[in-house]
């Protein structure tokens, strides 16, 4: 079993390292936020993610997991390293700010002084492995014998455990001109997928860099085709949803990530695909990604066209209506509101003159946080209490098991408006309700 650390512990580092160590190896996370290290070293995840605490506290019991700030007893401990920080969009740019990666460089390489390997997992612009390997290289007593390797990462929010510990491929990228321990000692690290047959990539490191921002790219793309579909299906009254599983049938095209709705949101997908688009500029390879910028304005319209399709609603004006919003999260069983496409639209709506009450299972703390001017119920109940209607913008299982029945009974009108088309909509309309969804007539 191998010597690791995980560098950044925040929502990547902090399922990496649990699950490094679920897999047998020994792990030290290491952060510069002393009170993330506290309390995860107490067995607590500071984010909503299933599964994650079990797996932190059993391997914290079993002593192969520990937290520390210092990156000087990371240097001594590992002879693998993972960096797992942040690379979020630059204010007011495209671009990837990628400061807390090459601090993590500047701080861990000086204390390296025998051979290992750092792992890059974080999502870079292309070419950000081989210079961060220069300048790590450049900064290490090790000097040549402290590799940079690059490992993309592709867990989803809300499955990060299950992605992390049986990922559908593995991608390992290397320096080709100095072919060194990293390709071997991630064989070592990952076995246990190996043996399960999880398709194993070895490439250069732009390719793997490459990879993660294609895929994610390609995601992207597909939700905004089926939200482009969906527009066409508003134009002439067809329905975008019979058509996604009448296309989906194809096996080249499938029908995984073709739900049309409100689009994609969180912390990935947006900043990601803009990163891309400001990369291909710097290589002079823009207009290899223009098509994203159609994308992302594709995705951006849902949010607008969920606000007039309520104020449609209400023949024309929201000034006064009484909305439940239910829903607050970018996606459902995460507790993650970076770029929430519900509560963009709540902010709008409420922009717009109605009063807007958001419940969410999970995301209440973090809602209230980039959006204090709603208002905020503690219940499913208590939201939809007297509303004018009812908005389903993320579709937590509470709200697709809802009994149209029974909720008829504490609203004012019986208006729902589906915002990821995640109800069945015949049902709603049988027990009186009036339905509306996107790309549905
Ligand atoms: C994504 C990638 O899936 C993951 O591989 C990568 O590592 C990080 O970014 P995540 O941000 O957790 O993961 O969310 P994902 O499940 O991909 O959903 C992204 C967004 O797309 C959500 O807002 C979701 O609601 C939306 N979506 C997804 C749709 O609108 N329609 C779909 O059919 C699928």
């Amino acid at each position: 079993m191998t010597k690791l650390t995980v560098l950044g512990t925040g929502y990547l580092g902090a399922t990496h390292a649990a699950c490094m160590a679920e897999l047998g190896h020994e792990v030290l996370g290491v952060d510069i936020d002393e009170g993330k290290i506290a309390k995860l070293q107490e067995g607590q995840v500071p984010f909503f993610e299933p599964e994650l605490e079990e797996v932190l506290q059993r391997n914290i019991k079993a002593g192969r997991l520990r937290f520390s700030t210092s990156y000087r007893e990371a240097a001594e401990w590992g002879t693998a390293h993972f960096l797992c920080v942040g690379t979020p969009q630059k204010r007011g740019e495209y671009a990837a700010d990628l400061r807390y990666v090459e601090s993590v460089i500047d701080e861990l390489a000086p204390h390296i002084t025998e051979p290992a390997v750092i792992y890059g997992k974080s999502t870079v612009p292309v070419g950000t492995a081989a210079r961060l390997g220069a300048r790590a290289r450049a900064l290490s007593p090790a000097g040549a014998q402290l590799e940079v390797a690059w490992n993309p990462e592709f867990l989803r929010e809300g499955f990060a455990v299950g992605d992390t510990l049986h990922p559908d491929r593995l991608v390992v990228g290397i320096d080709p001109q100095r072919p060194g321990r990293a390709e071997e000692l991630s064989r070592e690290i990952y076995a246990t997928a190996i043996a399960a047959q999880t398709p194993f990539l070895v490439t250069d490191l732009a390719t793997a860099e490459l990879v993660k921002v294609a895929a994610n790219a390609f995601l992207a793309t597909k939700i905004s085709f089926i939200n482009a579909m969906a527009e066409l299906c508003e134009a002439a009254d067809a329905d975008v949803t019979v058509l996604a599983d009448a296309i989906g049938h194809d096996a080249r095209i499938g029908r995984r990530f073709l739900n049309a709705g409100l689009g994609f949101g969180g912390g990935c997908l947006p900043k990601d695909i803009r990163a891309f688009m400001a990369r291909a500029g710097e290589l002079q390879a823009h207009q290899a990604l223009t098509f994203l910028r159609e994308v992302d304005n594709v995705n951006m319209r849902r949010r607008t066209r969920m606000v007039e399709l309520t104020r449609e609603t209400f023949d024309g004006s929201l000034i006064g209506t009484r909305l439940a919003v239910l829903g607050a999260a970018f996606k459902p069983d995460s507790d993650d509101v970076r770029d929430s496409p519900a509560l963009n639209v709540a902010g709008q709506l409420q922009l717009q003159g109605a009063n807007v009450t958001v419940y969410d299972p999970q995301a209440m703390d973090n809602a209230r946080v980039l959006f204090p001017t709603l208002e905020y119920a503690t219940s499913l109940t208590e939201a939809c209490e007297g509303a004018d209607a009812v908005l389903v913008l993320t579709e937590w299982q509470q709200f697709r098991d809802l009994d149209p029945a029974d909720l008829a009974e504490l609203v004012r009108g019986t208006r729902v408006l589906d915002g990821r088309n995640c109800l069945d909509a015949q049902r709603w309309t049988a027990a009186g309700w009036t339905y509306r969804g996107l790309g549905r007539y």
